[in-house]
């Protein structure tokens, strides 16, 4: 329930306004002082304002720029209400961050519809914000993991490279027996962390990706997936073998994997299926699996659900590198009987 603090000192107003918001539905607090209206707002952090500006002892103008000086009160949204609606009072109101004005007297449903457009327009600014977090995450992560990956694949395996010559030389060098028995397994050794180095490198982010694209990237990930987990993949596609913008090649991968490992984790089947294919300009997967099933919305709402989220957003933003806009689609992720499918459309454009 959404909680509006109204802040009024004139005892008729701050009840007919309280009785209007609580008829449909709003939680209200009740301030007859600014100084109240200031402790309330801190305590209970409302989900809007509503002030009346002429007040004895702190006034509206006094109560809106303490709440704007105090970075835990500062986006609550703070509408004024007053009889003095002359512009010198408005202009002054909103120079110090009030977000909308309401003259008195005002009639039952124009309080509603400013509150109501207020509070909307506030969860739409929320959920931007947030959407622009979660892609910045998920971007960072993912030029987080291309560095180390490259680190690891560059940096490491040159020295790795060094020491097998080195090893290599001085088994030629050996003279007996028993000098080349450490030597061999020293370069035994050397061999396994060459592979895991590989194998921790392809993992972070497979080369193939940003080298060869999606389908290569995608058939070479089902090879390792099947040889770790036994776990066949069914593979249909149409019109993807092409190189996409990198944004959209790492974002369905990145599907794919989460979708995969999800498969392997979450269930006993030894079977998935995945589809992908683009129509018009969106790139569709489905990912199928016949486990159990699981709820979905109850696993989105959950805040360990990393994975899903991070699947859902991957398909919701998908950024045009070359001009900078995002082409914002929501991924639709559905879940159904035994069968888990979750078919995301991104946008596409090829390169
Ligand atoms: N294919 C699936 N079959 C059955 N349950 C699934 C499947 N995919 C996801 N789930 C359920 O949804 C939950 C959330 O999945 P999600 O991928 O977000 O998190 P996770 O796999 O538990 O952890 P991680 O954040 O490491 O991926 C899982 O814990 C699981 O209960
Ligand atoms: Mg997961």
């Amino acid at each position: 329930m959404q909680r509006i603090l109204v802040i009024e000192d004139t005892p008729g107003v701050l009840e007919n306004v309280t009785d209007t918001l609580s008829m449909e539905g709003f939680e209200v607090l009740m301030a007859n002082h600014g100084l109240l209206g200031l402790q309330l707002a801190r305590e209970e952090r409302p989900d809007l304002i509503l002030c009346d500006i002429m007040m004895p002892g702190m006034d509206g103008y006094e109560v809106l720029s303490d709440l704007q000086n105090n970075s835990e009160t500062v986006s609550i949204p703070f509408i004024f209400m007053t009889s003095k609606a002359e512009a010198q009072d408005i202009r002054r109101g909103m120079r110090l961050g009030a977000d909308d004005y309401l003259p008195k007297p005002f009639k039952p449903e124009e309080l509603l519809a400013a509150v109501r457009g207020r509070l909307e327009k506030q969860s739409r600014l929320s959920e931007q914000r947030l959407r622009g977090l979660s892609w910045r995450l998920v971007d960072a992560q993912e030029r987080e993991r291309r560095s180390i990956a490259s680190e690891l694949h560059g940096q490491i395996g040159q020295v790795v490279t060094g020491l097998k010559i080195v090893l290599g030389t001085a088994r030629r060098l050996a003279r007996s027996e028993d000098a080349l028995r450490p030597l061999d397994e020293a370069l035994s050794l050397v061999n396994e962390l060459t592979e895991r180095v590989t194998e921790l490198s392809v993992d972070l982010r497979p080369p193939m990706l940003d080298k060869l694209g999606l389908l290569p990237a995608l058939l070479q990930h089902f090879q390792r997936f099947t040889v770790q987990t036994q776990v066949r993949v069914n593979l249909r596609h149409s019109s993807i073998d092409q190189r996409f913008l990198p944004e959209l090649e790492t974002a369905a991968f990145r599907i794919v994997q989460e979708a995969l490992s999800n498969v392997a984790r979450h269930t006993s089947v030894m079977q998935a299926n995945v589809q992908i294919w683009l129509d018009d300009n969106a790139l569709s997967i489905e990912i199928q699996d016949e486990g159990g099933g699981f709820n979905l919305d109850a696993a989105l709402s959950s805040a360990e659900a990393i994975g899903l989220y991070s699947m859902h957003e991957r398909a919701s933003d998908t950024r045009d590198g070359r001009s900078g806009s995002v082409c914002m689609h929501k991924a639709r992720i559905e879940c159904g009987g035994l069968i888990c499918g979750i078919p995301c459309t991104i946008y596409h454009r090829s390169i």
